[in-house]
């Protein structure tokens, strides 16, 4: 499964580095190309000859060679990987990774890197169990870096607990796993709308909400991963969209979002509908900027139009199309009404009264209800694992094996 796959190993300092040895054995032997790096204190702990005699390339570390000043291109090494993988990741290079700090090759390779990013984090039970640690590793599980769990057993301390590096073998079947389901969607096209809208009152004034867009980006993201053709049809946001499999179409009021998503639609395998689209806009949008002047104004607002409840009467066989709920009261009565109005084939429930959940979070708790009826709570994950739920749902739907 890893055939042909280009894997820039980096290698940090920890105890855990000796596994590397059999790391790069086991990658070689299903088949991939390694190359690999190394941090100045992994030195400590393996050579850079048994590094590189197991991989069949010299072994990096420093920016340039100290003999000939030939310069170590991080940039290439980075362009050249369809993986790089970090293991052992001590937390202090997953910290310097989330933090952006490029203070030696691996770091600045991995900025570089435009390929999908594994960790194997390595370290003692406390560090590992640390808050800053879990929210390094989350922010970089929230940019879609796979993180190979330690596992429980003796440390190095000789104290018991989670932090051993995991097995080599199982970091060999987690990494084939990564890839198998990386392709799963590829040939697919889908629209995704995420954001909020923004209806203009007049020329400096708008009617919004509090959407951050991370919802509908987390699912973009989850669906250019596994090979997808993705258009992310966005209102204004401050986030952006990294994967290059995602074409972004920005739009701004409720009315441009459903023109591109009415025109976006029909050659897609499927939508979903994660925007907090505006249900009123202005009637009339006033020249200018609006004076202060009287003492009251009223505005006209009229409704606008349901994107969703459109593509599911357009909607073909074999096409899906999946909606959100966003509820305050009601929550599971409302989503199966939204569910069935809009013609959806599943429907994520947000209840607002759900701690952790929402706009503007990198964490929700939600639903998931089905045509069927059936329903499924998730736990309180971040967004972009609730993002793989979704997608997964989605697979099993277009009959895609999960
Ligand atoms: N939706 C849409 N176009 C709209 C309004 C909503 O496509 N004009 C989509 C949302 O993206 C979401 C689903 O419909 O997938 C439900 O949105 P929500 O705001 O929860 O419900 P509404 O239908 O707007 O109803 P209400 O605001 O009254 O709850």
């Amino acid at each position: 499964m890893l055939s042909g796959k280009k894997i820039v190993l980096g290698v940090t300092g920890s105890i855990a580095a000796y596994k590397a040895a059999v790391l790069v054995r086991l990658l070689v032997k299903s088949g991939a190309e390694v190359k690999v790096l190394m941090t100045d204190a992994a030195k400590q702990f393996i050579t850079p000859l048994t590094l590189a005699t197991l991989s069949k390339h010299p072994v990096l570390v420093e920016f340039f060679s100290p003999e000939n000043g030939e310069w170590n291109s991080h940039v290439k090494l980075g362009l050249w990987a369809d993986l790089l993988l970090v293991a052992p990741a001590s937390a202090n290079t997953i910290g310097k990774m989330a933090c952006g700090i490029a203070d030696n090759l691996l770091l600045t390779t991995y900025l570089s890197s435009k390929c999908p990013t594994a960790v194997a984090p390595a370290m003692d039970l406390d560090m590992y169990a640390h808050a800053a640690h879990q929210q390094n590793l989350n922010v970089l599980r929230s940019r879609g870096v796979l993180v190979v769990e330690p596992a429980c057993g003796e440390l190095a301390s000789g104290l018991q607990g989670q932090g051993r590096m995991e097995e080599p073998e199982e970091i060999v079947k987690q990494l084939q796993a990564f890839f198998e389901k990386k392709n799963r969607l590829s040939g697919k096209h889908f629209l995704v709308t995420a954001g909020p809208t923004h209806e203009s009152i007049d020329a400096v004034r708008f009617i919004g909400n509090h959407s951050s867009g991370k919802m509908g980006y987390a699912i973009a993201e989850e669906l250019a991963t596994r090979g997808a053709q993705v258009t992310l049809v966005s209102g204004p946001v401050s986030i952006t969209a990294r994967h290059t499999g995602i074409t972004l179409c920005k739009v701004t009021s409720a009315q441009e979002m459903y023109d591109a998503a009415v025109r976006i639609f029909p050659a897609t395998d499927g939508a979903v509908m994660a925007a907090a689209v505006a249900d009123f806009t202005p009637e009339r949008k006033a020249e200018g900027k609006l004076k202060r002047g009287a003492n009251s104004l009223s505005l006209a607002l009229a409704p606008t139009k349901d994107i969703a409840a459109y593509l599911g009467s357009v909607k073909k066989k074999g096409q899906a199309l999946v909606g959100f709920a966003l509820e305050a009261a009601d929550e599971h009565a409302n989503a199966r009404k939204k569910l069935r109005e809009k013609n959806l084939d599943f429907i994520v429930l947000n209840s607002m009264n759900e701690a952790g959940a929402g706009f503007d979070v990198d964490t929700n708790k939600v639903y998931i209800i089905d045509k069927n009826g059936e329903q499924t709570a998730c736990e309180l994950k971040l967004k972009s694992e609730v993002a793989k739920d979704i997608v997964d749902r989605l697979q099993s739907l277009l009959k895609v094996k999960n």
